[in-house]
């Protein structure tokens, strides 16, 4: 995936714009449609660019708030920007398949007309409901702590290190894991670049994360995707005493 436009302030989004699904986002993510309709509350889609969970979750019972810088452009230009990701996501495919095109998929065609059909649920739903998308931008978002059951953060932060450095993500899954529940979860893919290289910092970012009590795993959902999982780590039982470990001492604040 490359990025359609450069940061340029005022002028839209800096990184592709795409429009998943409700059925990739649980394939990707590790999540069922039933799963989704038992949550006993809100889900946060961050970045939620022109993707149809919003639109496609709420007939499951799940309502879903979806965020992104994106949404200050309004629903057409956005879903115009997204047509321009998908022409890009199509030349990626059509040079390297075993790359970009999901591993249960075996038709390029078939695969972007989910994109297409989930655009329209998005401008449809983006501009019938305004509300339930909010402009904002990562590391900072506009909601209250412990707001939402779950929160699914894909193809950002680290699909693109020139935009998130390693100080920008580990502060950008802070803000996700602050707006999360404290028994909620925060789900983040993919852990590679647009390139495919995967995060080179992982190890030491996950050990920054613990030494701000958030404890974090690695999930495989298929084939080759990654998920990195973050909760609040439980509080150290009464009376007990964990010294930091070096890499958490030396880890990038
Ligand atoms: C590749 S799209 C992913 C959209 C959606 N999650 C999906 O999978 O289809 C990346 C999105 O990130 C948004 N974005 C760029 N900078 C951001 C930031 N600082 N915080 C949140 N979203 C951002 C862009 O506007 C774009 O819509």
């Amino acid at each position: 995936m490359r990025p359609t436009t450069q940061p340029r302030p005022g002028d839209g989004p800096p990184v592709l714009v795409t429009s998943r699904p409700l059925d990739e986002y649980c394939a990707c993510f590790g999540l069922t449609r039933a799963a989704l309709g038992r949550l006993p509350g809100p889900v946060l889609d961050c970045p939620g660019g022109a993707a149809a969970l919003a639109a496609e979750a709420r007939a499951l019972g799940c309502e879903v708030v979806a965020a992104d810088p994106g949404y200050a452009l309004g629903p057409h230009r956005l879903a115009a920007l997204a047509a321009d990701g998908r022409a890009t996501m199509a030349a990626a495919i059509h040079r390297d398949p075993r790359r970009h095109l999901p591993a249960d998929r075996r038709r390029p065609e078939k695969y972007l007309r989910s994109w297409d059909r989930a655009r329209g649920l998005f401008t449809a739903d983006a501009t019938a409901h305004p509300d339930r998308y909010v402009a904002a931008a990562l590391p900072r978002l506009p909601f209250a702590d412990g707001t939402f059951a779950l929160t699914l953060s894909s193809y950002l932060l680290f699909a693109y290190p020139a935009v998130f450095g390693p100080a920008e993500q580990l502060r950008a899954l802070r803000e996700l894991v602050r707006v999360t529940a404290p028994d909620g979860e925060v789900r983040v893919l993919p852990l590679h670049d647009e390139r495919g290289r995967h995060c080179p910092h992982l190890t030491e970012l996950r050990a920054a994360l613990r030494h701000h009590r958030i404890a974090s795993r690695v999930l495989r959902t298929g084939p080759t995707t990654r998920v990195l999982t973050l909760r609040p780590a439980r509080p150290p039982r009464p009376g007990t005493y964990r010294p930091a470990a070096r890499s958490e001492r030396t880890a990038p604040r």
